[in-house]
């Protein structure tokens, strides 16, 4: 999607991800429903260049991220987490700068939780501005059972949003919650009937579209006044997380995956 511009209501779409612009509203669709919109290197780009397109467009006022199917996200691409090993190193990858794209984006971002959410499916999430989720969706972070680290920023953030105690429940044990459970921790700004929830968030959108932007626009960076904080900790856990990709017992949890048994760490000290 590089070099492209879209005009107010045009319809953009690459493979797995629809951009679609209504009365200052951009939304962006993950739509790979049949592998549970997990995100792959080349959607991560598609994301980020809706997003940045989309902060310099004066038509653009308010981002939603939806998705299509029964998933919001599943998560990183597991497979391609697994060659993300062999890459170059060198500049960043989409996956690496998605974070730091979603910190850096002076408009606000609402988020529609269709459904699943796992692992950056949920971290994205404390890097929006808005979430509401439907009754059915479910919030999980697996990155310690994949032998892996909470990326970006969450290691900072979800604590600072959710306290400690409640955090590691997901970021230490990778216990699912219901739409209820993260909306009682703060995770969430609210939970509706599946069949309701993009309608509501989308008048939620317009309703912020229709207001002040440099008002929402100053609002939004005084919220969110620490970004330097957010991006160190994006590039300390991205340190680690390279780290972690490249250990043995990372290994064991992808091969796990792919064989569809459980991961077995017995063997690690
Ligand atoms: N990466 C790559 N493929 C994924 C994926 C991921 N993160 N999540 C799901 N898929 C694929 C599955 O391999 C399967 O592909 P197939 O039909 O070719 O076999 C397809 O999506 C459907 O997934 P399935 O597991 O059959 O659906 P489900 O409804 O039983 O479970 C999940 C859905 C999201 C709970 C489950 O797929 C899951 O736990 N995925 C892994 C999530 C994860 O660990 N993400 C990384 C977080 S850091």
């Amino acid at each position: 999607m590089e070099g492209w511009s879209v005009p107010n209501q045009v319809t953009a779409m690459t493979e797995h991800v629809l951009v679609k612009d209504d009365a200052g509203v951009r939304q962006i669709t993950l739509a790979r429903p049949d592998k549970k919109n997990a995100l792959t290197q080349a959607m991560y780009a598609d994301v980020i260049a809706a997003l940045e397109q989309g902060d310099s467009d004066p038509t653009v006022r308010v981002f939603v991220i939806t998705a299509q199917g029964s998933a919001f996200t599943s998560g990183n691409d597991l497979s391609d987490f697994a060659t993300a090993q062999t890459r170059e190193a060198g500049s960043p990858s989409p996956a690496q700068r998605f974070p730091v794209v979603l910190t850096e984006t002076r408009k606000p971002i609402i988020a529609a939780v269709n459904g699943t959410a796992v692992g950056v499916g949920v971290t994205l999430l404390l890097q929006c501005d808005l979430v509401y989720a439907a009754q059915t969706a479910s919030f999980r972070t697996p990155f310690v059972d994949l032998a892996l680290v909470p990326e970006g920023a969450s290691s900072l953030l979800m604590p600072a949003a959710l306290g400690k105690a409640r955090c590691n429940t997901l970021l230490l044990l990778g216990e699912t919650w219901t739409a209820q459970d993260a909306l009682d921790a703060g995770l969430i700004s609210g939970v509706m009937p599946a069949d309701a929830l993009l309608d509501s968030v989308m008048a939620r959108a317009r309703a912020l579209a229709a207001k002040a932007p440099g008002a929402v626009r100053a609002t939004k960076a005084l919220i969110g006044a620490d970004q330097p904080a957010v991006l160190d900790r994006i590039r300390l856990a991205g340190i680690v997380f390279g780290e972690r990709l490249a250990s043995p017992e990372f290994k064991e949890a992808a091969t796990a995956f792919s064989m569809r048994r459980p991961a077995d760490f017995s063997r690690f000290g």
